[in-house]
């Protein structure tokens, strides 16, 4: 089953990032896991945890991941040379990870070309950003620029995406700051990859306007774990996300 498949199969739209910071990451990371496992879709591992742990801890943390029926993602960005980008993907994705983040900058030649060939041949996903989060992502992510081989003029955001499609990108990062963009990307995508979008609560996003744009999947980080309680903020979450598709058809929400 393609990560894309896999993701599909999931009862919830919350992909659970496990940003940590602090001592006893494994343990704690692992403890968090067990706790929320039931309330997320997938989950989500940045240099929070690939920094300071080992690929052998990663490894312990995905196949916990695994045995709660979890894809697990590594949020790398990939954005080398094509030899180094290979070598990451194949460490990650033979530790067990299931799919890995790219940026797109990259280009294909000589960059993300092995990663993608990599990810088909070891039934692994690619996620391509295609608007970051971030305010200071509209500089470039929101632009225009000058097409080299065309000389017309493009929206980085919109090349992203049609080469997430052309590339078979497995999903696409879109920040749920940008319900617009979000909306956007979904009318172009229509259906062939995933819109993961990163930015709700912590960064000022709303779980409905995400959502009703067209987001598939919501990575949430801060709200979850450093929550008292990791697993009642999640389940909250859940309850927002199940009212708003409630809204969203027509029905009457619980909440
Ligand atoms: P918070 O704490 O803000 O964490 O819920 C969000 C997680 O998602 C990552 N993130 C992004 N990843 N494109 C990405 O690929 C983005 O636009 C983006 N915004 C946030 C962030 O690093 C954290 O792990």
């Amino acid at each position: 089953m393609s990560f894309a498949d896999l993701m599909r199969c999931s009862k919830t739209r919350v992909v659970l990032a496990l940003d940590l910071k602090g001592p006893k990451l494994l343990e704690r990371a692992l403890r968090i896991l067990d706790e929320v496992h039931d309330q997320v879709a997938a989950v989500k591992v940045n240099r929070h945890l690939s920094i300071p742990l080992s690929l052998n801890d990663l490894a312990k943390l995905v196949e916990r991941a695994h045995e709660h029926g979890l894809p697990a993602i590594m949020d790398y960005k990939v954005n080398d040379i094509d030899s180094t980008n290979e070598v990451a993907a194949e460490l990650f994705f033979s530790a067990g990870f299931d799919a890995i983040t790219a940026c797109p900058f990259t280009g294909w030649e000589g960059g993300l070309e092995p990663v993608f060939r990599l990810a088909r041949r070891m039934k692994k996903g690619v996620i391509l950003l295609a608007y970051m989060s971030h305010a200071g992502a509209s500089h470039w992510y929101g632009g225009l620029f000058v097409d080299p081989r065309t000389l017309s003029i493009v929206r980085p955001f919109e090349v992203f995406i049609r080469q997430a499609i052309a590339w078979g990108a497995d999903g696409v990062v879109v920040g749920a700051t940008r319900p617009r963009i979000i909306e956007e990307a979904a009318k172009l995508l229509k259906g062939r990859a995933l819109i993961f979008s990163p930015g709700v609560v912590t960064q000022g996003g709303v779980v409905e306007e995400a959502l009703r744009a067209g987001a598939d999947y919501l990575i949430v980080g801060r709200a979850i774990v450093e929550s008292p309680s990791p697993r009642e903020a999640a389940a909250s979450l859940n309850r927002a996300v199940e009212d708003a598709v409630a809204r969203m058809h027509g029905r009457t929400p619980k909440g």
